[in-house]
């Protein structure tokens, strides 16, 4: 007696038990299968003497699951023997097939004989290359011609579904793979045998988007579609999945996979560049701003210096000719301080539009800070505010104006002891990158609202009371860094701080960038 698992694979429950009883009177044990993606997963987990399969079985065809079970090492030595009631239509095709004999389905009589000699010959060891496979039981069959067209309608889209240039995957209701096609393999980088009877997750388990589509679909009671595009390793995919609907049910999903890598890069791109043509708009928006208005107000400003002037000659001329105790002095000294105060603004209006000779010498930055900070130090003491300095390393001379820069320097400060009333830190740091040297200007003051960021470079704009501010500082700075071939730039959040970064070219330079 042996006790060997025969596994028989067939859609119809009854046909297994008829052909399966033959077999338990010869001693075999039964194993049943009615899918493709039974036989897959039973041939990895048990034992197996041989199969006995169908070929027209749901998932998985016959001949696939044949192919998957002959391409893997660990089960290529199980014989196969085709049961199946197409082998008359399928006669030409056996070599694709690839399995070890061949049964035509016909009378049970007939057939009992052919498994019982296909049996004893397994028990004898022989195999495919001894018997040439030939097809038992086919003398009393003759091939149907409607059955035949049928098969090649399969094979022409087999043909198709091969030859794709979408990754197609199709998933039965519990979410196993039972179809992959070449292209899907190819994009997944693993191979179809690998890949069929294992869960759609073992794909998708990073992707809970996919996971919730598939619920979503499932769930409907109509043909529904979904897109979904995803990172996968180091591709992008494109995903279309679209559930197949069967006598009201889902019966599966497909997925038409595109590797869309090369188009999302392009789109990148193009993004990327979209963004640097908008900040170059915005650069030259503000420049022709500058100019109109630098005309405007270099007329307006020469206007009123000279009335100015005279005013506050007349003005002290008055407060030198009063007593000390006369009532009016203190109005006197109100109009002295507000026309001082105009004249200031006049002062620094004119320094923006016209900032005097350009004296371009090769200078070490970190020298003219340190001078600057000197400068400062004593409102930095009374104003709490601690200055740490992180100069990064030797970096070569920049050629520049050192009494201009020596103002951005200051204006930049200034800004941020303003912004950090209550105290705070305002780091320095310097670093030498590629083409220009950074120096950052960080405090940990109020910020910058993220409406303002567009406007703090235009002339007047300025948050601070009147007494205080006139919104010439960054325009008058950003003019001078731009004279140098740099540029300013600017990062901030509300309540946490701002830093600007002054870039200016590094090394010895002919030409001069002055405006
Ligand atoms: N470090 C900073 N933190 C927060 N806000 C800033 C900072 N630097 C500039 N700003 C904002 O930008 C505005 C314009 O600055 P800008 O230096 O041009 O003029 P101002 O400081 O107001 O006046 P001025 O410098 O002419 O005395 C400021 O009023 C302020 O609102
Ligand atoms: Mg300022």
């Amino acid at each position: 007696m042996h006790s060997k698992n025969v596994l028989i694979a067939d859609s119809s429950p009854s046909f297994i038990d008829s052909i399966g009883q033959i077999m338990v009177e010869e001693g075999y044990q039964i194993v049943k299968a009615y899918s493709g993606i039974d036989v897959l997963g039973i041939v990895k987990q048990q034992p197996c003497h041989c199969v006995f399969l169908d070929l027209m079985i749901p998932k998985v065809d016959g001949a696939r699951v044949c192919r998957y079970i002959k391409e893997d090492q660990r089960s290529s030595h199980i014989p196969i023997v085709i049961l199946s009631g197409t082998i008359a239509e399928n006669i030409t095709h056996l070599d694709d097939i690839g399995a070890d004999f061949y049964i035509a389905k016909g009378p049970m009589a007939s057939m009992r004989k052919d498994i019982l000699t296909v049996l004893r010959q397994l028990e004898g060891g022989v195999t495919i290359s001894d018997t040439k496979a030939p097809v038992l039981g086919i003398d009393a069959l003759f091939p149907r011609a409607v059955t035949k067209d049928f098969l090649q309608y399969q094979r022409h889209y087999e043909a198709m579904f091969t030859t794709m240039g979408e990754g197609v995957i199709e998933v039965d209701a519990d979410f196993t793979i039972v179809r992959i096609n070449p292209a899907g393999a190819m994009i997944f980088e693993t191979p179809e045998r690998k890949l069929v009877g294992c869960s759609i997750d073992a794909l998708f388990s990073g992707h809970r988007e996919v996971r919730e589509i598939l619920g979503r679909l499932l769930r409907a009671k109509d043909y529904g579609s979904e897109k979904v595009t995803l990172r996968y390793n180091d591709k992008v995919l494109r995903i279309v999945i679209t559930n197949l609907i069967e006598s009201g049910y889902t019966e599966g999903l497909l997925f038409i996979v595109q590797d869309v890598t090369d188009l999302f890069q392009k789109i990148e791109e193009l993004t990327k560049i979209n963004r640097e043509l908008n900040k170059t708009q915005a650069q030259l928006f503000q420049a022709a701003k500058l100019t109109a208005l630098g005309e405007l107000a270099a007329n307006i400003t020469h206007e009123i210096n000279t009335p100015l002037t005279s005013v506050l000659g007349y003005v002290s001329l008055l407060l030198n000719s009063m007593d000390d105790n006369d009532p009016r002095k203190s109005d006197l000294t109100i109009i002295q301080g507000e026309a001082l105060r105009a004249r200031n603004i006049i002062k620094g209006l004119l320094n923006f539009l016209y900032p005097g000779d350009l004296h371009l010498h090769a200078i070490d930055l970190k020298e003219l800070l340190k001078e600057t900070l000197l400068l400062v130090s004593h409102r930095a003491k009374s104003q709490k505010v601690a200055i740490v300095e992180r100069y990064g390393g030797a970096s070569p001379p920049v050629v520049v104006d050192a009494f201009q820069m020596k103002q951005v320097f200051i204006n930049l400060i200034n800004n941020a002891f303003d912004a950090m009333p209550e105290g705070g830190t305002l780091s320095i740091t310097t670093i030498s990158e590629g083409a220009y040297l950074s120096i950052c200007f960080q405090d940990t003051g109020v910020g910058i609202a993220s409406e303002s960021i567009s406007e703090i470079f235009d002339p007047f704009f300025t948050t601070k009371p009147k007494s205080k501010g006139t919104g010439l500082g960054l325009p008058l700075s950003l003019k001078i860094v731009k004279g140098f071939g740099g540029v300013i730039e600017v990062e901030s959040e509300e309540g946490k701080g701002s830093t600007f970064t002054v870039k200016i070219p590094q090394g010895e330079r002919k030409e001069n960038f002055s405006e």
